[in-house]
């Protein structure tokens, strides 16, 4: 029997989750409210958070669980990319609870285990997995990566963005129409009833796979600038609207390099993972696409789309299997893509 826990602080959510035999017992996140005001996460105040929460998100994973510490098999930490204050708590924690508990210890990468989130099963669940080599669309804050994804282990970025994340376009276009922070989740919710066609914006025009986000985020700028210099109240009364336009474009941009990786590469099971797979808009792409053109898509459920540690622990689970454990002096790195 192997069980393993699960550490996830690399940003803003302390989160700890149990995974025995590969199925998920416990899921813990505890997501920090102290930024909001801010409108965006303060790194010293996460990395206080994260030391407050640490101990007691992790006994209330191994309470749910039903496992006794003793019963760990390893402890598996998010060591980056992310804040260094908070993945310091994370991997400060990890280590002196390994050795404690005289226990292996397994390093994870953040952006692996988003994408590895579609392995975890629970009890019962029938739940088929993505077969490799598929192809992940990894969209979140800080990335937006077309990944190729050849095992458990083996990944490799075939696009990017060379500017902006497809999230901190959400984020940055609906801070300048005044919506709250994260943008992304209004965005999506004021979408819902708005006309997507209403509003044109510019799109890229990058060879490749890669993505680019800054132009688009120019072009509503301008049009919001010179809309409401002729009628104050533009943004208000075109909410909706503009809302529906801006993520029918970025869903667009997303999906039209996605589809060419998949076609290029002849790869029919498409996956898509981190924050911005929670949008709604995005979700329905999939499913157009699985009809359209065969696809076997795989759409995380909602609580594996934003940071949590049942994706760090099935990660360390495969990498348990694998042998494959790291030094107590593994230091956390703030930056590294897949
Ligand atoms: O992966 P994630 O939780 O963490 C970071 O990378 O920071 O992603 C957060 C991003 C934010 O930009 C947020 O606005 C976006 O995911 N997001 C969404 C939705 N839910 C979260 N974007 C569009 N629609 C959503 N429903």
């Amino acid at each position: 029997m192997i069980t393993i826990l699960g550490i996830e602080s690399s940003c803003d959510d302390t989160a700890a989750a149990v995974i025995r035999d590969g199925i998920l017992l416990s899921n813990v996140v505890s997501s920090q409210k102290v930024h909001e005001s801010y409108g965006g996460v303060v790194p010293e105040l996460a990395s206080r958070a994260h030391q407050q929460n640490i101990i007691p998100v992790v006994h209330e994973a191994l309470k749910l669980a039903g496992v006794d510490k003793d019963e760990l098999s390893a402890i598996a930490f998010t060591r980056g990319p992310g804040l260094m204050g908070s993945l310091l708590v994370g991997t400060s924690f990890a280590k002196g609870f390994s050795t404690a508990l005289q226990i292996p210890l397994v390093d994870v990468n953040h952006l692996h285990a988003h994408i590895l989130a579609h392995f975890i099963k629970a009890e019962g669940e029938d739940k088929k997995f993505p077969a490799f080599p598929f192809l992940c669309l990894l969209v979140s804050g800080g990335n937006s990566q077309i990944v190729l994804v050849k095992s458990y282990k083996e990944m490799e970025i075939i696009g990017q963005t060379i500017d902006d994340a497809a999230g901190e376009a959400f984020d940055k276009c609906a801070k300048v129409m005044g919506l709250g922070y994260p943008g992304g989740p209004i965005v999506d919710k004021l979408a819902k009833e708005g006309d997507p066609s209403k509003f044109k914006f510019n799109k890229p025009h990058i060879q490749g796979y890669d993505y680019s986000f800054s132009g688009l985020k120019t072009s509503f700028l301008y049009l919001l600038r010179d809309e409401v210099k002729k009628n104050p109240n533009f943004i208000e009364e075109n909410k909706k609207d503009l809302c529906a336009s801006l993520q029918q474009t970025i869903i667009e941009v997303l999906m039209d390099k996605l589809y060419k990786a998949a076609k290029d590469l002849k790869i029919k099971d498409v996956a898509v993972a981190g924050g911005v797979s929670a949008n709604s808009g995005l979700r329905q792409a999939f499913e157009d696409y699985r009809l359209r053109y065969g696809w076997n898509i795989y759409i995380p459920k909602f609580g594996y789309t934003t940071d949590n540690a049942a994706m760090v622990a099935i990660s360390g689970y495969y990498k348990y299997l694998d042998n494959d454990f790291c030094s107590i002096d593994a230091a956390p790195y703030a930056r590294l893509t897949v």
